[in-house]
């Protein structure tokens, strides 16, 4: 049974796309022009191709380099809430468009920031499969965009959104973004919030962004939340992706010479801001995950939940899968986030659908979670005989006012990445 917060945060989440691209519900409307655009280059239907795996090289390289030119957004050009992709995009490293195939987006995440293989396929998968066209394999970045492709028929709740739609991937208590809450704009860099992020690392972090920085700055961004959005909430796979957000910065926007987990601050603009590797830019010195986010969640613990009822009504919610359980958070979004958009996919959405659940599935491998078949399996054609409601066991009985949680103790941990020296070999 799927509890009542992940109800409201869906209800919230299908309701708010449609508010927000209110042009783009479907092709019609769209000029000749965009309309030829929209419908050229898509073909036959083929099954998307695998994402790549690990790279060969994975030590520190010059990213910024003379075939990556920084190049401003044209126009035309789509831009979105993800700082890194958009950095990716503005030096070629994906498409320069916005629009861009999950496979290449990994490709594109572990060449130029060495984000490892398992984050970039779970990141990219996660949010792909819930703003992406799966049957053209290709997603914006950011607004809604006919470049990817006709929505499918008859799947009303699937928005293909692109990434910047609210709360199936995209959600609240960003760093340097607003909530949708306020005013919709949710990709926009936030000067006042930066400065927060500004305040925060040299408060704790001397004056550099890292992992005692990132607890306590994660925390008071939940609770601006808390305080301030009556829709505020953070179950899967927000939950993974704030605490993933907030060390993927401290992993992989450290030049990789340095590799010391301390961020430059003006580095942190370079990519928060202008989406732009700052001159002479390295890469991580190795394929980089994002598990300490367990040193930053350590810090303050948060568990799932939403305001269920107005601001400072925060409430735990026990059905969502907490921060540790990864593979539960891969099983919630697609049992649950997946299933609600695409309740009945038939044939070549069908096909599309259980390549790109495999896809992700790829990246949990490794954690020992267990491959689910909820659409059924490519050999059972039309048929979903593997198809079986999951079972989330029942909720308890609801906490209020959970937040602000008692203060914890500053945990003694030594930071993994303070020790090590810069001892890779450059390519
Ligand atoms: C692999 C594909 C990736 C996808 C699909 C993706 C997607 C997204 C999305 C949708 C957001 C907005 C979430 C929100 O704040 O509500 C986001 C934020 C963010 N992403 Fe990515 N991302 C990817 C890779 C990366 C990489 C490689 C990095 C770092 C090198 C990164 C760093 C960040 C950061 C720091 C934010 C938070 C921005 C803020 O809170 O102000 N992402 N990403």
């Amino acid at each position: 049974m799927v509890g009542f917060l992940s109800f409201v945060a869906l209800a919230v989440a299908l309701a708010a796309p449609a508010a927000a691209f209110p042009a783009h519900g479907s092709l019609a409307g769209l000029s000749r022009q965009e309309l030829d655009d929209a419908m050229s280059g898509f073909g036959e239907y083929t099954r998307p191709p695998p994402p790549p795996g690990p790279l060969e090289y994975g030590g520190v390289k010059l990213v910024n380099d003379a075939d990556h030119p920084f190049i401003a957004p044209g126009e035309g050009d789509i831009r979105g809430p993800c700082p890194a992709l958009n950095t990716l995009a503005n030096h070629g490293y994906i498409s320069r468009n916005g629009i861009e195939s999950p496979s290449n987006i990994v490709r594109g995440a572990m060449e130029g920031f060495n984000m490892n293989n398992d984050l970039s396929k779970f990141t990219c998968y996660a949010a792909f499969m819930v703003n992406g066209n799966l049957i053209t394999d290709l997603v914006s970045i950011g607004e809604k965009s006919p470049k990817t492709g006709p929505d499918p028929k008859e799947q009303p709740m699937a928005t293909i959104g692109g990434l910047n739609t609210h709360n199936v991937f995209e959600g609240d208590s960003s760093m340097t973004r607003a909530d949708f809450y306020d005013g919709g704009d949710v990709e926009s860099f936030n000067e006042t919030l930066f400065q927060g992020f500004i305040e925060y690392s040299n408060r704790f972090g001397g004056g550099r962004y890292n992992l005692t920085a990132a607890g306590q700055f994660r925390l008071k961004r939940i609770q601006d939340g808390v305080q301030h959005n009556p829709t505020f909430t953070i179950v899967a796979p927000r939950l993974f992706s704030a605490y993933s957000e907030a060390v993927n910065p401290i992993n992989m926007w450290v030049d990789g010479r340095q590799d010391d987990g301390q961020l430059r601050l003006d580095h942190a603009r370079s990519f928060f801001e202008a989406a732009r590797f700052p001159d002479d830019f390295h890469r991580a010195a190795r394929p980089m995950s994002a598990d300490n986010e367990a040193v930053v969640h350590a810090i303050h613990p948060i568990e799932p939940g939403a305001n269920i009822a107005g601001v400072n009504t925060y409430t735990v919610d026990r059905n969502a899968p907490r921060l540790d359980d990864k593979c539960g958070i891969f099983e919630y979004h697609v049992n649950h986030t997946l299933r609600t958009l695409y309740p009945n996919p038939t044939g070549n959405l069908l096909d599309a659908i259980r390549a790109n659940i495999h896809y992700f599935y790829t990246a949990m491998e490794a954690r020992g979670c267990t491959e689910i078949f909820p659409y059924g399996r490519f050999e059972d054609g039309e048929s979903n005989n593997y198809y079986a409601p999951p079972d989330y066991p029942e909720v308890e009985l609801p906490e209020l006012g959970t937040l602000p949680f008692p203060p914890v103790e500053l945990p003694t941990y030594s930071d993994p990445l303070v020790d090590v020296g810069p001892g890779a070999t450059t390519a």
